[in-house]
C-alpha cells in the first residue's frame, strides 16, 4: 500500500516560524512533525510514501527526507505548489497511486493511533478517523446516525457535531472521480471533507473509527508546545550520548551526541539536541532544545527551542523560539529585533 503525506499549506498561524520553511518541518522532541508521521506510517508496514510539496521552501523537505532510505522507506515527491485545498493536493497523486486503496495523512497532525493496519482494511469507499473535540468550528466534522456517517461539514459555524475529522484518511481511487467534480468552498479551497461528502451522495459507505485520547493538529504555537509535552511524556527515554560534567540529570532525559552539559540541572522528560551546550543552567521538564544551541545561565521549562539558538541569562517558560535566534538578557534597556507577527513578554 502507498501512503501520501501532505506537506504543503501556508502555515500562517505559525509565522514568523514558517517564513523560512513549511510548518511540518518544525522539530518537536527532536524530530520534525512530519517525521513523527512518516515513522508511524513506516511502523504500520507501509514503505512506499509520497510527499506532496507546497510552495514554501519545498527544497528543504526534499533535502531532509531525500529518497527516504535514512528512514527505512521509499519517498517520492509530487508538487502541489499553491495551497488550493486538501482535495486539490490529493488529486495531484492520481497518476502515482498504483493500487486501489491508499492512505492520506496530514503532515501537521500528530495522531498516536497505533492501529493504522485495521484502519486500512476498510470495506467501503473511504475510511475516516474521528475524535471528540470542544471546538468543532476549527475542524471538519461528521454527523453519525445509526452507526453510519451521513454528513460531513468543513468548519461548521453552528455546533452540529462534536466529532472532528482527524487528519488521517483512507481512500479508494473513486475519490479522484469525486474531486474532478468538486467546487471550491467559501474559503476558496477544494475541501477533502466535501469530497468525502461526495462519496456519501453517490451512496457509498464511509467507514469511521473514533479515537479517544490525545491528538493534535499542530497549527498554532500553543499546539506545538502541547505536542512537545505529549511526545516527551510518551516517548522520551533516558539516554545520555553527550558529555556531562558536574551536572544533575534527573529522569527521562535524552542528550544527543556532541552535546555538553556543564554545571547544570536537567529534569526530564526533556530532549537536548546534537552539539548543544548547556552551561550553568536549569532545563526543566517538557523542554526540547534543538541542535547546536547554547544555553548559558538560563532557566527553561515547558518550551521548544529550535536549532542554533542562543539563550543567555534569561528564564523562560511556555516559549517557542525559532531557528538561529538569540534571547539575551541586557543590562537595563531591552534591545529587540523582532520579525512579523511575533510576541514578546518581558
Ligand atoms: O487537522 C484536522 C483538520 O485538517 C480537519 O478536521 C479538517 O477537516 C481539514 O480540512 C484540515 O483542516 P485545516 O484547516 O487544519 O487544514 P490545513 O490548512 O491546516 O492543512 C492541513 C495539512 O495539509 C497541513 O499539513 C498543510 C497541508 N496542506 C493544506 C492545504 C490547504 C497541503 O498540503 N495543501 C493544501 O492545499
Amino acid at each position: 500500500m502507498q501512503a501520501v503525506i501532505l506537506h504543503g499549506g501556508q502555515g500562517t498561524r505559525l509565522r514568523p516560524l514558517t517564513h523560512t520553511g513549511p510548518k511540518q518541518l518544525i522539530k518537536i522532541a527532536g524530530k520534525p512533525v512530519s517525521q513523527w508521521v512518516l515513522e508511524q506510517i513506516r511502523d504500520a508496514g507501509i514503505k512506499d510514501i509520497i510527499i506532496i510539496l507546497g510552495d514554501n521552501n519545498p527544497n528543504k523537505v526534499v533535502e531532509y527526507y531525500g529518497e527516504g532510505s535514512r528512514f527505512g522507506v521509499n519517498v517520492t515527491y509530487v508538487y502541489q505548489g499553491k495551497a488550493r485545498g486538501l482535495a486539490d493536493a490529493v488529486y495531484k497523486v492520481k497518476d502515482v497511486i498504483t493500487e486501489d486503496r491508499f492512505l492520506v495523512y496530514l503532515g501537521d497532525n500528530i495522531v498516536p493511533y497505533d492501529n493504522l493496519p485495521s484502519f486500512l482494511s476498510f470495506k467501503g469507499s473511504a475510511s475516516i478517523l474521528l475524535a471528540k473535540v470542544d471546538n468543532p468550528n476549527r475542524f471538519g466534522v461528521a454527523i453519525i446516525k445509526d452507526g453510519k456517517v451521513i454528513r460531513l461539514v468543513e468548519k461548521p459555524k453552528e455546533k452540529i457535531s462534536d466529532s472532528a475529522l482527524v487528519g488521517v484518511y483512507a481512500f479508494t481511487r473513486e475519490i479522484f472521480e469525486v474531486i474532478e467534480n468538486l467546487k471550491p468552498s467559501w474559503r476558496g479551497e477544494l475541501e477533502i471533507t466535501d469530497a468525502i461528502q461526495g462519496l456519501i451522495d453517490r451512496g457509498r459507505e464511509v467507514e469511521y473509527k473514533i479515537i479517544d485520547g490525545w491528538w493534535k493538529d499542530t497549527g498554532t504555537p500553543k499546539d506545538i508546545l502541547e505536542a512537545n509535552s505529549f511526545l516527551l511524556d510518551k516517548y522520551a527515554e533516558r539516554k545520555i550520548e553527550g558529555e556531562v560534567r558536574e551536572s544533575s540529570i534527573d529522569g527521562r532525559v535524552f542528550i544527543e551526541k556532541e552535546a555538553l552539559i556543564e554545571n547544570s540541572t536537567i529534569r526530564g522528560p526533556a530532549y537536548i539536541g546534537k552539539g548543544s551546550k548547556i552551561i550553568n543552567s536549569y532545563i526543566g521538564p517538557f523542554t526540547s532544545i534543538g541542535d547546536n544551541c547554547v544555553i548559558e545561565k538560563g532557566e527553561i521549562e515547558y518550551s521548544v527551542i529550535l536549532d542554533n539558538v542562543r539563550v543567555e541569562g534569561v528564564s523562560m517558560m511556555d516559549s517557542l523560539i525559532g531557528n538561529n535566534s538569540s534571547v539575551i538578557k541586557g543590562k537595563k534597556w531591552v534591545k529587540l529585533i523582532i520579525g512579523e507577527n511575533s510576541r514578546v513578554e518581558i
